[in-house]
């Protein structure tokens, strides 16, 4: 039975620029279920960054949410988070207490001139309401936990003192301190070596197990989408083109950007000294978006006369899986019949 905790729909971000405004986020349609994992794919500047950021509403000008709903279910009644006043102490509650969030830029979230303990301990207490001893105990134990080598002394240190790599093991820690419901984690392993990397997904996939814990997990790698997914999310230019199961996605991927993705990857022992396809050209600026289907330019499968005009339909296969893609239309139509 699946359970939303957090269900995202029509989101529209944009950025006010001097070229005009910048549509990053463009009719989202999002639900991560309690206890699951969502992967979200996409190139670079598809939109996977703003939209968790506006979950949280932590979108920061020239940027503003436009419309949309994001609906939190972790409460004892549903709300839209985009609807609460400023000072909603829901509001407060999500950020950090319900949500935790792991930024993609990891310098940017912490602060400077405190001690990462100081900050680690801080969210503990607010969170969870340990005394400082304890809380103290814990923050060592959970640097401990992400690979912090020597985390008895480092617990000290000022985020100056340590590589990048350690300041984002040491967000993540943050971000898991309160053991939120849910955990936002935007490519949080990409600065990572692979062993750190692997802790680290043991450390998420620990506390999902004991804490029914729900991630959505923003990436690159596709290997950590199918170690990690539950669910997959695939976006481009601002939109989610493809939703379905993992073993669906890589057992039969729909949406023809999926299945380049997919094309791009390599597979062991196949690849050995091969090139391995791209994707020809890049995303487009959402200023340009191209009309019709937004792929259309870089898509193999395009229809003349077809993609380069109309807006794709989003069929929904039997099972609930998705796809906005032309190629599929006539199966839309069979299941609305
Ligand atoms: N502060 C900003 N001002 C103007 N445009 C912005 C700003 N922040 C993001 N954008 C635009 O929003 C779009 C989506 O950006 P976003 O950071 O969400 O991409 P992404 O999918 O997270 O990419 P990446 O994989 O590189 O992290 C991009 O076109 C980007 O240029
Ligand atoms: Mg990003």
């Amino acid at each position: 039975m699946s359970e939303p905790l957090l269900e995202i729909s029509g989101l529209h971000t944009s950025f006010d620029t001097y070229d005009g405004k910048v549509g990053a986020v463009d009719g989202v349609e999002l639900t991560v279920e309690a206890g699951k994992t969502l992967c979200v794919v996409g190139e670079s500047g598809c939109g996977k960054s703003v939209t968790a950021r506006s979950i949280l509403r932590l979108v920061e000008k020239p940027g503003s949410i436009d419309s949309g709903t994001v609906t939190w279910h972790g409460g004892e009644e549903p709300f839209d988070v985009l609807s609460l006043d400023d000072k909603d102490p829901r509001l407060q509650k999500l950020r950090g207490d319900d949500i935790g969030m792991i930024f993609q830029e990891p310098a940017a979230s912490l602060l400077p001139l405190r001690s990462i303990g100081a900050q680690l301990i801080e969210a503990l207490r607010i969170h969870t309401g340990m005394d400082k001893k304890a809380a103290r105990a814990r923050a060592v134990e959970l640097l401990g936990l992400v690979g912090i080598p020597d985390a008895e002394r480092r617990v000290d240190a000022y985020p100056f003192q340590l590589s990048g790599g350690m300041c984002q093991r040491a967000m993540i820690a943050i971000a898991l301190c309160a053991e939120p419901a849910l955990l936002i984690a935007d490519e949080p392993t990409t600065a990572l070596d692979v062993t750190t990397q692997a802790r680290i997904l043991d450390l998420i996939r620990d506390l999902q197990a004991r804490n029914h814990m729900a991630v959505m997990f923003i990436t690159h790698d596709l290997g950590v989408v199918a170690e990690m997914a539950d669910e997959v999310a695939v976006m481009y230019l601002g939109r989610v083109v493809e939703r379905a199961s993992v073993e669906e996605v890589f057992a039969d991927p729909k949406h023809p950007y999926t299945k380049a993705l997919l094309r791009s990857v390599p597979v062991l022992g196949r690849d050995r000294g091969r090139d391995l396809p791209t994707i020809p050209g890049t995303v487009p600026n959402p200023l340009h978006r191209p009309k019709g289907c937004s792929f259309h330019p870089r898509c193999t499968e395009a229809i003349a006369g077809r993609c380069d005009l109309d807006e794709p339909p989003e069929v929904v296969f039997d099972g609930g899986r998705t796809a906005q893609c032309v190629l599929y239309d006539d199966q839309s139509e069979g299941d609305r019949a």
